[in-house]
């Protein structure tokens, strides 16, 4: 099977977590646009989508779907998002596709945050996948500097600027034994605007394509 087959299967699965009348965050990147597609065929009746990006509020208007502003919503049972690696505590690195600062905070925002994604994402620890950090562009080579400090090797995205109008740092090379505390340490640097580690909000079900089906840990 292919990782496309399992993105999608991990997506379809989560259409389980969806009830009517309710309101739906939902993530950013290619697993989560299996589930978008999955949303425009189920034809569920909810009250409307609160989109983590631009990329996804237009995927969510292109299937007919209700898009809501975050600043006009309250309660939003669930999200559902991507991961590039996640940990055996559910804590995940994010932002593969540039939106972890939206992406944060929807999921934050939500009482349940379903993850979904291919078992390779399913890894013992973090820190394989370069940590994407948001960094304001006046601030660029002063944050790349102080991540230096901790441990870390910044590389700046090109042909990136965010829905936030910002810069991506991807840095390798950091200690993720405690992945809550680092998540701390690189949002303390004055000019990020977030980081990709998802420690103090962690998923609270993953849901793993994989060959023998799907893994769901709750
Ligand atoms: C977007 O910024 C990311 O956080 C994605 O959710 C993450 O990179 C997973 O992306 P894929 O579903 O494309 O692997």
């Amino acid at each position: 099977m292919n990782t496309d087959a399992l993105k999608k299967m991990a997506a379809e699965a989560a259409l389980r977590y969806i009830q009517p009348g309710m309101v739906v965050g939902v993530g950013t990147g290619s697993t989560t646009n299996f589930f978008i597609e999955a949303l425009g065929a189920a034809k569920i009746h909810v009250d409307g989508y609160v989109a983590s990006s631009i990329a996804t509020e237009n995927r969510l208007k292109a299937q007919g779907l209700n898009v809501l502003e975050l600043n006009a919503t309250g309660d939003i049972p669930v999200y559902i998002d991507g991961a590039d690696e996640a940990d055996p505590h559910f804590r995940l690195i994010k932002g593969g596709g540039g939106a972890l600062t939206r992406e944060k905070i929807v999921a934050s925002a939500a009482r349940l945050f379903v993850c979904i994604a291919d078992d390779s994402k399913d890894r013992p620890m973090l820190g394989k996948f370069p940590l994407p950090v948001e960094v304001i562009p006046f601030a660029r080579s002063f944050v790349a500097r102080q991540l230096v400090k901790i441990g870390g090797s910044p590389t700046l995205r090109s042909g990136i600027t965010t829905d936030n109008g910002n810069v991506i740092l991807d840095v390798t090379g950091l200690d993720f034994s405690d992945p809550l505390r680092m998540e701390e340490t690189i949002n303390a640097i004055p000019g990020v605007l977030d980081n990709g580690i998802f420690a103090h909000r962690r998923a609270d079900v993953m849901l793993f394509g994989s060959a023998g089906g799907v893994i769901e840990r709750k």
